[in-house]
């Protein structure tokens, strides 16, 4: 491609990017559209040949579009929201055109070195003390790689020798299915992760962990690991972390601290307490590609004991091995992948583009929203809340069975202006809706809640 027609189309898909974003809303949020229509209106093939970009953008438009779920859109609300900033998709672009591999500090010093400065402004945003931070891909990955520096603290001779079978991880039964998968991947097998039960309110019983550690310590086992959550997946839950710090520092266990989507309210000064307890723990994963207007993907992980995690992943082939210096950071020693995309250049945009107050703004408005449709829900008398909403997630149910209430998630969904998810809650079928995209606004949530209303749904 040469340069001029570089240039033309690239102007041709950001004027579309600025339209979508305008936009959006024009979208069904959810594409009704059945499983394999995109495959099958595919070709089987690639193409022998080269095709016009005139082509290649058209079927984008007509055949991509349509079967795409719009995260970007002001009436996304499932799973947790996430918001491709116009600042993260300028460095998105910046990021691919210089595409570094930032796999050591002289593959790309700026790589290293802004992904050291943008972790420690965010570390700094959320009230952290200083600490070695790292990008990785997702929070799972994050996790996994916290959960293998916890073994290695724990027992470093596992790494040699393999076999971590009386090794034992504490996990709530809310906890994120990720922290079992990253258990798993480094080959702690599911029945030594303990699962601790939660009080009323969805949060780790401390009592119960306690107990498990007991238990596990009489029986011969060895308890390794803890891992609280600030800001469950199905309710957004916040853990009681320094009483779990109590338990983890009686017994020589590693705390990690998953605030994946929570963690990212600490930005906000007067909700910084969602981190309470963080100072005391070993590693913290907090996602920016979650609440913090990063496009996907990017996750970062900061722990106080950078040294376990090397000792954990240092692995050097001859080829990599470069002169010591102790400004120069190779990330490659700190986890599993060798490439490295240059994320923190987009971190870095959005910081700088809104400002710490400006990204607090949205935030702040979230969880206000979030409480505003919360007493909605409790004034309707047809309605229920299933759960506290401390932070931008409302879990609600309409007084009736299981059925009524998939039937009601499926009639909100088709009306394709509002999409949210489920899950379940003391046995019983749960709609789930979360404020998180910097495009939703009061109007957006009222809207919502007025389809919700409209699409009540009974089956007698
Ligand atoms: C609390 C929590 N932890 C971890 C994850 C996994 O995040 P990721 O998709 O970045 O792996 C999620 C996903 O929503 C989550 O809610």
């Amino acid at each position: 491609m040469q340069p001029e027609e570089f240039r033309k189309y690239g102007h041709e898909v950001v004027d579309w990017i600025a339209d979508y974003l305008a936009h959006s809303e024009r979208y069904a949020v959810l594409p009704q559209v059945t499983p394999g229509a995109l495959v099958d209106a595919l070709p089987a093939r690639a193409p022998e040949a080269g095709e016009r970009m005139e082509a290649i953008l058209a079927d984008f438009r007509e055949k991509i579009l349509p079967a795409t779920t719009h995260w970007n859109h002001p009436g996304f609300h499932a799973f947790f929201s996430t918001t491709a900033t116009p600042p993260g998709i300028l460095a998105e672009m910046l990021i691919a055109a210089l595409n570094v591999n930032g796999m050591i500090w002289k593959s790309s010093p700026a790589a290293t070195e802004l992904e050291q400065v943008t972790l420690d402004w965010l570390r700094d945003w959320i009230g952290l003390p200083p600490q070695f931070g790292i990008i990785y891909d997702t929070a799972s990955v994050s996790t996994m790689h916290a959960i293998a520096a916890a073994r290695e603290a724990k027992d470093p001779e596992v790494r040699a020798k393999g076999g971590s079978g009386d090794l034992v991880l504490y996990t709530s039964e809310h906890a994120h299915s990720s922290v079992e998968k990253g258990a798993i991947a480094i080959g702690v097998g599911q029945q030594n992760v303990h699962k601790i039960p939660v009080d009323a309110d969805f949060r780790m019983r401390t009592d119960a962990l306690a107990a498990a550690v007991e238990s596990d310590l009489a029986r011969g086992l060895r308890p390794f690991c803890v891992v609280p959550t600030a800001g469950t997946t199905s309710t957004s839950s916040i853990d009681p972390v320094p009483a779990v710090c109590d338990i983890a520092e009686r017994h020589g266990l590693w705390v990690h601290l998953d605030g994946a989507y929570g963690g990212t309210a600490a930005v906000v000064p007067e909700y910084r307490w969602v981190l309470d307890g963080a100072d005391r723990t070993d590693s913290l994963v907090i996602n920016p590609h979650k609440w913090l207007g990063t496009p996907i993907d990017l996750s970062v992980l900061y722990t106080r004991r950078p040294e376990i995690l090397r000792r954990a992943f240092s692995l050097i082939p001859e080829y990599l091995r470069t002169a010591e210096d102790p400004r120069a950071l190779n990330f490659m020693d700190y986890g599993v992948q060798l490439g490295r995309r240059f994320r923190s250049l987009k971190l870095w945009f959005v910081m700088r583009y809104y400002g710490h107050q400006g990204i607090a703004a949205y935030i702040r408005e979230h969880i206000r929203l979030a409480s505003d449709l919360a007493s909605w829900i409790e004034a309707d008398s047809r309605f229920e809340l299933c759960a506290p909403v401390p932070l931008s997630l409302v879990c609600f149910r309409q007084k009736g069975s299981d059925a009524e209430n998939q039937g009601l998630l499926q009639k909100i969904n088709a009306t394709g202006k509002a999409f949210l998810s489920h899950t379940v809650l003391n046995g019983r079928f749960v709609l789930r809706f979360a404020i998180g995209n910097f495009a939703t606004g009061r109007a957006d949530v009222e809207r919502a809640w007025k389809i919700i209303q409209d699409s009540h749904f009974s089956l007698t």
